[in-house]
């Protein structure tokens, strides 16, 4: 019996349509942002991607961060094969949690850790942790900055500097974002304003760490210093959110790039992609009197049926203990060379442009002025992008389908996947000089 065809992409993406909105579990996937139709993946190793119809693609996505060592890698599948033939969830707790907590801790500032299952829970928990244990409601955030998809931050700014922000989607009642206050990024003079006005209400600060989310757009120096600072003279918790820059800009995260040097230190940090290796695993931690706060030493509830599931820490932890300096070091010359094929093949096309990084992440603005926030960030042009990205793809590269996001390299990315990557580059900065439009506008 000949075995049934493959389904291709298309096919795929008409049968996802009908089931599921948009296709896809998550909106970012659709495509929408550079039109076509999203690659379904049958299997990926290394640092490439196979599609259902066997094209092959270097990936720069890496699952949006967590595939530090790339796809597959065979000690990480060791660990969570022998983790599943032990069981696949007990409810009851694990060495491995513990193992996993340890080594969070002995990588950052944390003193105590509570694992959850996605970056969102981590955000969520860390803010009802700070409402709780300051006994104050209004949480501040910046525009630009994705913390997951948890009501209260799904906000858009209100009219003025220090008036609290409406909801950023239909769904999020008026009520949950009402004491949301959103700022725009890297604005000293904005924060001063807001802590001026609303100080002793306001329970915590919450930012990326360095914001990949809109882009990447990293903090001016001594920001983040100045935000736990003012944080700390107002009564308020300082929330730095490292679920995409933690354990992978550095061994540590973002903390371990400017923290260390510039003295600042959170009271409590949210990590997630990388410390589960590619599963659902996430985590938030902090100052261990802040954390005592937390059921069931303290009265602020919050629980997880799958928290500290054994297969992701399993694969959590065997990435950590893979994560060497060595690894960092490799992210770091890929990342490199790629920025320098980047910046070489838009300015032979005579295509505006600006890559912004923090470590190996970066990303690529099509626009010619530095972006230090959202505003900024808004004027890259997407339709020149949407080019540019589909004649990557058509040449063997999948890049984030998003102007506004960072790309990602791993330890897997070796000279073959770099080369194809450099290859494609002249054509595909054509392909977006030649489709140079008005840029975007405003927040969406
Ligand atoms: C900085 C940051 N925080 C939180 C989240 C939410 O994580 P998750 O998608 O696992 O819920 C993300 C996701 O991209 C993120 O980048």
């Amino acid at each position: 019996m000949t075995p049934a065809p493959t389904p291709c992409s298309e096919e795929l993406f008409d049968r996802a349509r009908a089931v599921t909105p948009g296709g896809v579990n998550s909106p970012v996937r659709a495509f929408n942002a550079v039109g076509g139709t999203p690659r379904f993946i049958a299997s990926a190793r290394g640092p490439w991607l196979t599609d259902v119809d066997g094209n092959e693609y270097v990936d720069l996505i890496c699952s949006w961060g967590p595939m530090l060592l790339g796809h597959a890698h065979p000690e990480v599948v060791a660990a969570v094969q022998a983790a599943v033939a032990r069981g696949t969830s007990y409810g009851t707790p694990t060495e491995g949690e513990v193992t996993l907590v340890e080594e969070i801790i002995g990588r950052t500032p944390v003193e105590k850790v509570r694992l959850v299952s996605s970056g969102t829970e981590a955000t969520m928990s860390a803010i009802r942790l700070a409402r709780g244990f300051t006994g104050r409601d209004v949480v501040v955030k910046f525009a630009g900055c994705y913390h997951g998809h948890l009501d209260a931050l799904l906000a858009s700014a209100g009219s003025g500097l220090t008036t609290f922000s409406i909801p950023g989607t239909p769904g999020v009642p008026a009520s949950s974002t009402a004491l949301t206050l959103v700022l725009p990024y890297n604005d000293r003079a904005a924060v001063e304003a807001a802590f001026a006005e609303h100080g002793d209400r306001i329970a915590c600060l919450i930012t990326e760490a360095a914001p990949g989310n809109m882009g990447v757009v990293p903090p001016e120096p001594g920001f983040n210093a100045f935000l736990a600072e003012t944080c700390r003279r107002h009564g308020a918790l300082f929330v730095s959110d490292e679920v995409m820059t933690g354990f992978r800009v550095s061994r540590s995260g973002q903390w371990g790039t400017d923290g260390a040097v510039e003295g600042w230190r959170p009271d409590l940090v949210t990590f997630g992609k990388v410390m589960g290796g590619g599963l659902p695993a996430a985590a938030f931690g902090g100052r261990a009197d802040v954390m005592a706060a937390l059921a069931p030493d303290g009265p602020v509830y919050q629980a997880g049926t799958l928290s500290g599931n054994p297969i992701a820490t399993a694969a959590g932890l065997a990435t950590l203990r893979l994560a060497t300096p060595d690894v960092y070091d490799h992210l770091a010359a890929v990342a490199d060379t790629l920025r320098a094929g980047v910046a070489d093949a838009f300015t032979a096309a005579g295509v505006p442009h600006v890559i912004q990084s923090t470590g190996s992440m970066f990303s690529v603005f099509l626009t010619d002025e530095p972006v230090r926030d959202f505003a900024g960030a808004s004027r890259t042009d997407v339709a020149a992008y949407g080019a540019f990205f589909h004649a990557m793809l058509d040449r063997g590269v999948h890049l984030p389908p998003s102007a506004f996001e960072a790309w990602f390299v791993s330890a897997a990315h070796d000279d073959r996947a770099v080369q194809t990557v450099l290859d494609a580059l002249p054509a595909a900065a054509e392909a977006a000089g030649s489709r140079q439009a008005r840029p975007a506008n405003g927040e969406s």
